[in-house]
């Protein structure tokens, strides 16, 4: 295939992604994200918006420096978002100019109705603004991408022009965002065809798609626009973003991949990694992917009807249109049990590609004896659970130490708490509650004072049968003022930051109350407050 052919993947998980109201993440989860983004082999990384924050700057700088300059294989560009103005685009420049391949991305409203009512500026005035600041951005980096926002409701005469201008001033890729998910695949289509066909020296640039699903119509509209041209895709895993969300990679990639004959066009992506980044994703943004999403959802390879399991039994092909291990999901279910020793186990982790040191895996060891003790047989769903819950939990400044309850139809539901603080104390607290988990969360509130509320609480199962591990994924509110609240970029709008938490036991309560904890550590270090909080607290027994 030539090179013409190739579809450079802009991943923006990261940052429209996490602007998304419910997708707080922390600088470290941010920078394990990027990193398996790299192993997944995007192009490029949208890392963040430097200007939001002091926090979301730093964030972005570690990405540059650690992901941006990868020895393993060739780092992705690593890119930050500025508005057009000149504070933000030295913002991100601050913070990417460590990578090896920088990039700044700079954006400006052109369709009539955000001209008028938003920027409140002339076409002509934001034509201006527009070269000034691609030429600014050009001042300091080689590399640099504009964005005529909503270009799905732009005049194309006026894109045209505007996008002249910008490869004038520098900008090297032109991405088109259909930033309200307006359009239809025809539509879109032609929009970019009459981008490739009408702009003075566009083939000095590439044309990008960057689609949003607020009609469902995302990855349709991506694919029309690489049918017309564009080469590059702008997605986030999962399909997380603003509203309904942004173009999902992993459809846009595994359409590439299994209709090839159609499309004629590659991506560099390792498929077989995108189970892994989509469970990290959402394991550390408490957004759950629903069970009948494309690809990545629980049942999206899973044959329930009689008739589907006796074709499948046949021959796959009669039901599967890709073959789950081309995404990473691992076919053979049972694989370990009481007997396996640590040897054994560390194979197995490296056949998952789990990579995790000899501290890691004495205490993952541990955990899977304990589990095999309880379930005869361990699967590759128990053991992804596991060691999921064992590295998703990076940042323990309390750790669940012990949990009992007691609940049922006669007496009230109690719940005991054993944490383990920050400075190495023991806090011991008993809690009354509507049910045992309600209880459990109690008690931990009454050691971790971090007032908030529970918004999601979701348990799933990760194999079937009664002893199967439990996981749980919660997401939580702080209350007012406890942490800075977050700007979105294009709409000047405030959202509350959220935090998910994840946990997996055999026993739900315990998996539920790790999950809470979790999410309250996360927001502990957001709030700077966690060694303020242990001083004050009660030490127990
Ligand atoms: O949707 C949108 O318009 C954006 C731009 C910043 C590219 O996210
Ligand atoms: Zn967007």
């Amino acid at each position: 295939m030539s090179k013409d052919n190739y579809i450079r993947i802009f991943d923006t998980t990261l940052r429209d992604g996490e602007q998304s109201p419910g997708a707080s993440l922390t600088s470290n989860e941010k920078l394990e994200i990027a990193r398996g983004l790299a192993k997944l082999g995007v192009d490029v990384i949208e890392a963040g918006f430097p200007a939001a924050s002091p926090d979301d700057l730093e964030g972005v700088r570690r990405i540059a420096k650690e992901v941006g300059n990868s020895t393993e294989s060739e780092p992705p560009i690593i890119c930050g978002l500025a508005r057009t103005i000149k504070s933000d685009i030295d913002a991100a420049w601050e913070a990417i100019q460590y990578a090896a391949k920088p990039r700044i991305h700079t954006f400006l409203a052109t369709s009539p109705i955000h001209m008028e009512h938003k920027l409140r500026m002339t076409p002509e005035e934001v034509v201006v603004k527009m070269r000034e600041m691609v030429s600014y951005a050009k001042t300091l980096c080689q590399d640099v991408e504009f964005s005529p926002e909503d270009a799905g409701r732009s005049e194309p005469e006026f894109l045209y022009h505007i996008l002249g201008e910008a490869i004038k001033a520098g900008a090297t890729t032109l991405n088109i965002p259909d930033t309200v998910g307006y359009t239809t695949p025809k539509e879109f289509g032609d929009l970019i065809a009459g981008i490739i066909a009408n702009t003075h020296g566009i083939e000095n640039a590439i044309v990008s798609v960057h689609c949003h699903d607020d009609l469902g119509l995302a990855t349709a509209n991506s694919l029309a626009g690489l049918q017309a041209g564009a080469r590059q895709a702008e997605v986030t895993m999962n399909g997380i973003g603003e509203r309904a969300g942004n173009t999902s990679l992993e459809e846009v990639v595994m359409a590439l991949y299994t209709r090839r004959p159609i499309y004629g066009l590659e991506t560099g992506i390792d498929t077989t990694q995108i189970i892994r980044i989509s469970r990290t994703v959402s394991n550390y943004t408490g957004m759950i992917v629903q069970p009948n999403k494309a690809i990545v959802g629980a049942n999206a390879f899973a044959h329930e009807a009689g008739i589907h399991q006796d074709g499948m039994l046949k021959n796959k092909s009669t039901y599967e249109i890709m073959l789950p291990e081309t995404v990473g999901l691992h076919r053979s279910r049972l694989v370990l049990g009481k007997h396996s020793g640590r040897h054994a186990l560390k194979v197995r982790l490296a056949e998952l590609d789990f990579e995790v040191d000899d501290e890691e895996l004495k205490v993952i060891f541990k955990r899977f004896k304990d589990l095999a003790d309880k379930k005869k047989i361990v699967s590759d769903a128990d053991l992804e659970a596991l060691v999921e819950d064992q590295l998703y939990q990076a940042q323990e400044i309390y750790k669940l130490d012990g949990l009992q309850v007691a609940c049922g139809t006669i007496g009230l539901p109690t719940a005991t708490v054993r944490l383990v603080g920050p400075n190495g104390n023991l806090h011991i607290q008993a809690a009354l509650g509507t049910g045992p988990v309600d209880a459990a969360y109690k008690a931990i509130d009454e050691v971790v004072k971090m007032p908030n509320t529970l918004l999601e609480f979701h348990i799933h199962a990760v194999t079937e049968g009664i002893d199967a591990i439990g996981e749980v994924t919660v997401r939580l509110e702080p209350e007012n003022g406890s942490i800075p609240e977050r700007t979105s970029p294009q709409s000047g709008e405030v959202h509350k930051r959220t935090f998910g938490g994840y946990g997996a036991h055999t026993d739900i309560i315990v998996a539920g109350a790790k999950a809470y904890l979790a999410a309250l550590n996360k927001l502990l270090v957001a709030s700077g407050r966690y060694g303020e909080v242990e001083t004050a607290t009660e030490v127990g027994a």
